[in-house]
């Protein structure tokens, strides 16, 4: 079966994620990473084909920037493998939302999957995950997604509500200490172009969507969230999600 995979995936959690529900289906695999996005024709995939698609949970939804990039694909009712990838908070609408975007493209959801990983912002939050015990739970997610496409699949019931949430922030954004020896990574890997390359310690906070990209591709580990309301928010994060939440799957009927 041919399989063409659809990311978002600043902090590339969600990329491993789909890559690991691709490998588990397939050999013949075609990749689109939509986070730095510079396609702009329209891509057909054929009904015989199977698309897992991946996106971070930002504030309980898929990413705003993602629904634009997404529209370029087009289905002809071909099977879609639905993927959230979050932070052990909560996915909230995030499943449903991105069901609902690809039923709009011309796909059909087969399953859906809610998995846990590292929070992007507050990284003890989830920590090391996805881990042993998610990758067995994404190979088992896989191979139902198989066996589903195989003999024929009707309806899928997923969580969320419509209208979705409406999505909150916290007032923080990544910024760089004197250790940044400008080399210009995260201006060139940020999705949204909101750091300046001649002078790459500072952020446009307009373009900020705060996905952590910047930060984890620092070589110096020069860029990270500072201030006092981080601090605040990063005690309260880390204490109300410390426990494991596990991995939730859905199947069509
Ligand atoms: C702006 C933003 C908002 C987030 N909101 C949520 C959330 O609502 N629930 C949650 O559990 N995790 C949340 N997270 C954590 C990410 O969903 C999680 O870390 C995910 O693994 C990031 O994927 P990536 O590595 O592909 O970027 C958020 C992260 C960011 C950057
Ligand atoms: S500046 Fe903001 S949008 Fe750009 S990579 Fe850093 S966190 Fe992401
Ligand atoms: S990636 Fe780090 S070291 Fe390089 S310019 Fe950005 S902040 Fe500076």
């Amino acid at each position: 079966m041919k399989i063409t995979t659809i990311y978002f995936s600043a902090t590339y959690t969600t990329r491993r994620v789909v890559e690991a529900v691709a490998a588990n289906l397939s050999n013949e695999v075609t990749a689109y990473d939509i986070t730095n996005d510079a396609l702009t024709e329209e891509i057909a995939i054929p009904a015989d084909e199977l698309v897992v698609v991946g996106v971070p949970v930002y504030a309980g939804r898929v990413p705003a920037m993602v629904a634009e990039r997404l529209r370029r694909f087009k289905g002809d009712n071909t099977p879609a493998v639905v993927v959230a990838v979050y932070g052990n908070r909560h996915y909230d609408d995030a499943v449903l939302e991105l069901h609902d975007m690809m039923t709009e493209c011309g796909f059909r959801t087969v399953s859906a999957g809610a998995f846990v990983a590292q929070h992007s912002i507050f990284p003890k939050v989830g920590k090391a995950r996805p881990d042993a015990e998610d990758m067995a739970d994404i190979k088992t997610f896989a191979e139902r997604s198989a066996e589903l496409v195989a003999t024929g699949f009707g309806e899928i019931d997923l969580p969320g509500n419509r209208p979705y949430k409406v999505p909150g922030g916290i007032p923080i954004w990544p910024t760089a200490s004197c250790r940044c020896n400008g080399c210009g990574a995260c201006a060139r890997l940020c999705p949204t172009g909101a750091i300046d390359p001649a002078s790459p310690k500072g952020v446009d906070k307009t373009k900020c969507i705060k996905c952590g990209r910047c930060i984890v591709v620092c070589p110096a580990k020069a860029r990270r969230f500072y201030g006092i309301k981080y601090s605040l928010a990063a005690a309260r994060f880390n204490s109300a999600f410390a426990a494991r939440r596990e991995n939730e799957m859905w199947f069509a009927k």
